[in-house]
């Protein structure tokens, strides 16, 4: 079993601190996601917690024990790099074998850890290839391998599918998924790729600028962000944002405006008052298309069938890049004006710093 606590962990490169007060706690065997855009620092956190990167200040602890100052050696922990490193005159054998062989691990022993690791990558029938003469989903399975057969008590991913192309990413995914199911060893995954994150993930941390926006199950981060970077950031295709102002109406009911319509959102008002600027985010699935030409106007300018369902991009209240999610079959055209009606319990309203307003509790929205 293996916990992995972070506090206030702290770093900089010369003045340019790149991680900022981050504190976390993760459970043992759980599988969580590090997300977040290029340069927020994901990698230096990880390299924090293998010890490769000392922090600048701020505490690792795995299973309660503090390995601040241990060596990554001394840690328990594996690493799976994005570019995978193997050694192109050894057999997938050998590869997987490397950092038993520098153990020196008996041989019955080692053949044993490399044989299983094998079966569970479901690479029993090449471990006598070179790593040319194997796919690219293949390699990146024996430098998984490499890190199985270590026996480490926590794994971390840094990107490990950013080189495969889309269809093997998607394999690779289920494939990753079994892996923790079969393994039941704490694992940290870094990613850019919010669908990485939502589909793999028991818990989501994003990450902006050095700073935990968010801690949470993936579908908690979806219904429920807390600033309007999380709203941004997960979800696909992106949330709309429509800038409005507030009205405070009795001092208990927050109305706003979007193009001619007046909305009543289920959020406290005590946290805004009449003339705030609001932002109302509204995902494109949870626009419906209205069917008596009532609601929001959409100038449509592209269509996209994707099967099951349509993406329209276009216009609304000023947005130039508004989106919407509609049944597969809907009969839309480009240049077309259409209307959408909007469920108010299914908008989020963020304040001007981007923070969301708190929501009522079911039952006080009527
Ligand atoms: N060794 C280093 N020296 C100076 N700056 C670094 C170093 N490593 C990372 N950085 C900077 O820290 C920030 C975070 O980098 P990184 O952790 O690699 O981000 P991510 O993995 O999220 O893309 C970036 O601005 C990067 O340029
Ligand atoms: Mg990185």
């Amino acid at each position: 079993m293996a916990t992995l606590k972070l506090e206030n962990i702290f770093k900089s490169f010369g003045e340019t601190e790149v991680l900022k007060d981050i504190s976390l706690n993760i459970d043992d065997k759980e599988f969580v996601v590090f997300v977040g855009p290029s340069g927020c620092g994901k990698t230096t956190l990880l390299r924090i917690i293998c010890g490769l990167e000392e922090a600048t200040s701020g505490n690792v602890f795995i299973d309660e024990e503090d390995v601040s100052n241990a060596q990554p050696v001394d840690r328990g922990i594996s690493m799976v790099f994005q570019s995978y490193a193997l050694y192109p005159h050894l057999s997938v054998f050998e590869n997987i074998a490397f950092p038993l062989r520098v153990a020196k691990i008996n041989e019955a022993e080692l053949k044993e850890r490399v044989d299983r690791a094998a079966e569970i990558l479901q690479l029993t029938d090449r471990l006598d290839f070179k790593p040319g003469q194997l796919s690219g989903g293949q390699r990146q399975r024996v430098a998984i391998g490499r890190s199985i057969v270590r026996n480490p008590r926590v794994f971390l991913f840094d990107e490990p599918l950013s080189n495969l192309d889309a269809a093997l990413r998607g394999d690779m995914r289920v494939e990753l998924a079994k892996l923790h199911q079969n393994l039941k060893t704490t694992m940290v995954y870094v990613t850019h790729d919010q669908i990485e994150a939502m589909t793999m993930a028991d818990k989501i941390v994003v990450l902006n600028d050095g700073v935990v926006q968010q801690f949470g199950a993936p579908m908690e981060l979806y219904h429920h962000p807390r600033t309007k970077f999380v709203a941004g950031f997960i979800g696909h295709p992106k949330m709309n944002f429509l800038t409005t102002t507030s009205t405070v109406v009795d001092g208990s009911e927050l109305k706003v405006n979007i193009g001619e319509e007046t909305i009543s959102l289920p959020v406290e008002t005590g946290q805004t008052k009449s003339g705030d600027i609001i932002e109302l985010g509204i995902r494109p699935e949870d626009l419906v298309l209205s069917s008596d030409n009532q609601g929001l106007s959409m100038n449509v300018e592209v269509v996209e069938h994707i099967g099951a369902t349509a993406i329209i991009y276009g216009t609304a209240a000023g947005n130039d890049d508004f989106c919407t999610v509609l049944p597969g079959d809907t009969l839309i055209h480009p240049g077309e004006t259409i209307s959408l009606s909007i469920d108010p319990s299914k908008c989020h309203a963020f304040d001007s710093q981007g923070i969301a307003l708190h929501r009522k509790q079911a039952a006080e929205v009527s």
